[in-house]
């Protein structure tokens, strides 16, 4: 029984010797220690030996049972270690591994323009409203009194729905909208999305964007939309800017006019930018009709304002000389990355 001890034990440190892994150790354990293990069975078989052989056997086997216990846990140890290197290895990050790029949006050159221009009005105590881009005839048309024979109702014009919405062809329906809604004193603007039946070229696109602008107050006149359209157009165009109002027509203004800005490019001397006339038409504006005002549900005998409405597109492409309006749309960040 003796020897037997002996050979286990040589075994054992043979056997611990080879195992690499946890699982490995855990097996040899078992086989030995284990309920069914060599060294258990043995310890089990002493009970048929003389008291003698038994002390001695008994002795020597408890020796080899610590001396097995303190190499498995040795070798426990050993490939514990080794499997948290393994872990540690295969976790490991290179810090000085050059990193990915992440590639930043901008602002569209669109909404840049629509936030100088916001910015330039919220100044002046002005509030941004909102209205909807399916938008109904009434609105559109009826409400800004553009008679039910006026050309911009045609089909050729406007995008209909049905009879009686269309998407929006202007932003001077949120006017009154507006007017509808809220009790004077009204100081907004709305910028937005419009829609033509227009065919795509360098100057016309089927969708643009307006910034609509609307003041009713008691006692508005004129004056009042000189002075607030020529402040308008030094703040976002430089203090030199000077402004000049022609005579125009829209039907839901009167009187109406047309606002042009001195050259921003030549100063007014002429150049490619004004084609050579020293101004550039920026907006329509105009005292706002009284049928508009009446539909909103206003006393006219009160109330008077002015309105205005410009074509963001355009002023966005004489501000930063685009010569073809279609490139606002096609997402080319070689185009847009240019307005930083
Ligand atoms: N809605 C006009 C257009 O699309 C622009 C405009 C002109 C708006 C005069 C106004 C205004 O509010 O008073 O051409």
């Amino acid at each position: 029984m003796q020897t037997q001890l002996n050979k286990i034990l040589e075994e054992a440190k043979a056997q611990l010797e080879k195992a690499v892994n946890i699982e490995e150790t855990e097996d040899i354990r078992v086989k030995l220690l284990g309920k069914k293990g060599k060294l258990t069975e043995i310890l089990r078989g002493m009970g048929s030996l003389s008291p003698e052989e038994r002390k001695v056997t008994g002795q020597m086997a408890n020796k080899v049972r610590g001396e097995i216990e303190r190499l498995l846990e040795d070798k426990f140890e050993e490939v514990k270690a080794a499997a948290r290197e393994a872990k540690f290895k295969l976790e490991k990050i290179d810090v000085t591994e050059p990193g990915r790029e992440v590639k930043l949006g901008v602002k569209h050159p669109i909404t840049i323009t629509i936030e100088e221009v916001s910015r330039v009005f919220m100044n002046m105590g002005f509030s941004i409203v909102e209205g909807p881009e399916v938008e109904t005839v009434f609105y559109n048309f009826d409400a800004l009194n553009a008679g039910p024979n006026h050309p911009s109702r045609d089909m050729t014009d406007t995008f209909y729905i049905t009879e009686s919405t269309l998407l929006r062809s202007q932003t001077s329906p949120v006017q009154a909208r507006t007017l509808r809604k809220q009790d004077p004193p009204i100081k907004v603007i709305s910028p937005g999305r419009c829609f033509r039946c227009d065919t795509p070229d360098a100057t016309h696109s089927p969708m643009f964007h307006q910034i609509e602008g609307l003041l009713v107050d008691e006692g508005i006149t004129m004056a009042d939309l000189k002075g607030t359209l020529d402040r308008f157009a030094k703040e976002l165009f430089g203090t030199g800017t000077r402004t000049k109002f022609r005579p125009h027509h829209f039907p839901f203004t009167e009187p109406s006019a047309e606002m042009d800005v001195s050259c921003f490019k030549c100063g007014g001397k002429g150049c490619r930018v004004c084609k050579g006339s020293g101004w550039i038409e920026i907006l329509g504006c105009g005292m706002v009709h009284p049928h508009v005002l009446e539909v909103g549900g206003l006393d006219t005998e009160k109330y008077t304002g002015f309105a205005f409405g410009m074509g963001v597109e355009r002023a966005a492409m004489l501000k930063y000389g685009v010569d073809d309006i279609r490139l606002f749309y096609e997402n080319d960040m070689r185009f847009i990355d240019q307005f930083k």
